[in-house]
């Protein structure tokens, strides 16, 4: 049996630079294979000297967090998902794709299924036969675009995509279809006729996506002749890429979509956007560090895969509305950037609601950026939580997408994990987020004051749920454990897990979660990101199969799950033996009724 010192962790992790550190491997450090850790000298393991990242200033608590428990975590390296995952392997019912009553008007129709698949051509994927001529290397696409025979490509590639024949399953608007199909429910699940195939909020959101990307990339080489062919990435986490790229502003160009925000197309991105009537009133200085430190939330201070990559869901589950739980790298900005940029009318379309947003060319170079944070997440961060899950009901789930010949290929979770295995890697670029100075200015502390160790006396601050969210909701929490050592922090995340029950909503859904914070809010103006704010809950409406064949049992269990160990600590309340906690509606909560909020702990 292999065994790991704590030294030869320390070695490999310790000695390579922030962005250059060797790509972890595919398969997860995970404990189910049996896979001992074992650590006789824990304080070796942060010797914060040994660290030194290759971009700038970072917070150096961050990383001794992140580090600290390397060995600290001997016991519990996991999934971050219950052990107990046995129920069957989602399998879609691809032969039986079902109207659906997705679209914004309401009416039903076919606008979710791809051409028919004929079994008899369905092939399982196999590296060997996707051979890459060169490495892709995807670019940020605001840099991307000037080469203007990079651009050349791109746009005629699109062009094709845009003037194949509407039968032929890589034309553009088939391969819309194709995300509508695994987004608005069109499949059933194999031996769950009832339920409904969902990809978004839950696990299989990054991997889903990944693959989609990945053949839409091949087919457009194709088309063009050139198989090396890389898609850009909409850098929304730098600065200089905050903005639409502009090349997808030019009118006269295949990648040019009407259904945009007109009011969106020169402006710096909003990345927890509300749509709320009220436009962000900061300048773009402002919106800039807002928005880095809501990048930074979502990255570095999400530690485990739960939380990063949605909760498990398995057939017979009914979908995003049982346990539904994106994770961080769905809800924001992945959402918010879906709502900004498509228009405020029409359902949102094309890039505000699923079933329309991939007939926008922008939603690829969109979902490259969220591509890229998954790899970035995974390899670049420190801390041994952040590792690809390793669950073979989930390993093995499939989808099916069609390759540049046109031919449907059945694509397996456990093969989208290593992107140059697939071919494609991603052009570093400085993640500014990762330095605290860069972003949004610390506001001053309003730390709710620590109660007497004997409670009694606190409790008119507890609220009672259930509780409707039709105004600020503000509850006092009670800490189970605090002043946890580093090492305890990186074992288990502390997390704040806010359940609720809803009904349908069909438009953009939002509300804001912050902890001890001073609780002025306009509900009509803008999310402000601060040391306070632990994120959102965010979910673009949409149906899932004709009359939302999800609705059985929908809107029940639902838990947003937000990581707090970070925050804590920045706002000074490790040690606080309750927090206060606010939930502020934005957009479509109304028939969201607070059952719960909690501090859990995941391993
Ligand atoms: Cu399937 Cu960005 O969505």
């Amino acid at each position: 049996m292999a065994s790991l010192s704590c030294s030869t962790l320390t070695t490999s992790i310790f000695h390579t630079p922030l962005l250059l550190k060797t790509p972890k491997p595919t398969k997860s450090k995970n404990g189910t294979n049996g896979f001992p850790y074992s650590c006789k000298k824990p304080i070796s393991c942060h010797n914060k000297n040994n660290y030194e990242p290759q971009i700038g200033p970072i917070d150096r608590r961050n990383m001794l967090i992140g580090l600290g428990g390397l060995c600290g975590s001997a016991a519990t390296l996991n999934s971050g998902l219950p052990a107990n995952t046995l129920a069957a392997t989602i399998e879609p019912d691809y032969q039986n794709c079902t109207l659906t009553d997705a679209a914004w008007d309401g009416s039903v129709g076919d606008q979710c299924c791809p051409p028919k698949i004929d079994p008899s051509k369905l092939v399982d994927f196999k590296f060997e036969n996707y051979p890459n001529p060169v490495l892709r290397v995807r670019k940020p696409a605001h840099l991307a675009m000037k080469d203007p025979i990079w651009l050349e490509d791109y746009k005629t590639g699109i062009a094709k995509m845009r003037s194949l024949p509407t039968t032929d399953p890589r034309s553009l608007v088939q391969q819309a279809r194709v995300h509508c199909a695994y987004c608005d429910g069109a499949y059933p699940v194999v031996g769950y006729p009832d339920t409904r195939l969902e990809v978004h909020t839950t696990w299989l959101f990054a991997s889903f996506h990944r693959w989609e990307i990945y053949f839409f990339e091949r087919i457009l080489g194709k088309l063009i002749g050139k198989p090396g062919f890389a898609l850009p990435y909409w850098n929304w986490d730098h600065p200089d890429g905050m903005r639409i790229p502009a090349m997808f502003n030019d009118i006269n160009s295949s990648l040019y979509d009407p259904k945009r925000n007109p009011d969106h197309l020169t402006k710096v991105v909003d990345l927890a956007y509300n749509k709320s009537f009220i436009e962000p009133d900061y300048n773009d200085q402002e919106q800039i560090q807002q928005n880095l430190l809501l990048v930074r939330k979502q990255m570095l201070y999400v530690t485990k895969p739960e939380l990063f990559f949605g909760a498990e869901y398995v057939a017979g589950d009914v979908g995003q509305f049982k346990s539904a739980n994106a994770g961080s790298l769905e809800r924001s900005p992945h959402n918010n950037i879906h709502i900004w940029t498509g228009q405020k009318t029409e359902g949102g379309q094309n890039m505000g609601a699923f079933w329309s947003a991939a007939r926008d060319p922008i939603f690829y170079c969109h979902h490259a950026n969220v591509d890229r944070m998954w790899d970035i997440w995974t390899r670049d961060l420190p801390g041994e939580g952040r590792v690809n899950l390793n669950v073979p009901d989930y390993l093995n789930i499939y989808f099916i997408f069609f390759d540049e010949n046109a031919n449907p290929v059945r694509v397996y979770i456990r093969d989208s994990f290593d992107s140059e295995k697939l071919g494609f890697t991603y052009q570093k670029q400085p993640l500014l987020w990762l330095d605290r100075n860069k972003t949004a200015p610390k506001p001053k502390r309003t730390t709710l004051k620590a109660v007497p160790k004997r409670r009694t006396a606190v409790k008119s601050d507890v609220v009672e749920f259930p509780k409707t969210l039709n105004s600020v909701i503000e509850t006092k929490v009670e800490r189970p454990k605090k002043n946890r050592s580093a090492i305890e922090k990186e074992k288990e995340e502390e997390v704040l897990v806010i359940s609720f029950e809803s009904g349908m909503w069909m438009g953009f859904c939002k509300f804001d979660v912050y902890v001890n914070d001073d609780g002025k809010y306009d509900l009509k103006g803008k999310t402000q990101i601060k040391d306070e704010y632990a994120g959102s809950f965010t979910s673009l409406g949409h149906k899932d199969g004709e009359k939302g064949m999800m609705r059985n049992g929908m809107g029940k269990n639902i838990e947003l799950k937000l990581a707090l160990t970070n925050l804590l600590d920045d706002i000074g309340a490790a040690e606080d033996e309750a927090i206060q906690v606010a939930i502020v509606p934005r957009i479509g909560t109304e028939s969201i009724v607070i059952t719960g909020v909690d501090i859990q702990f995941i391993a």
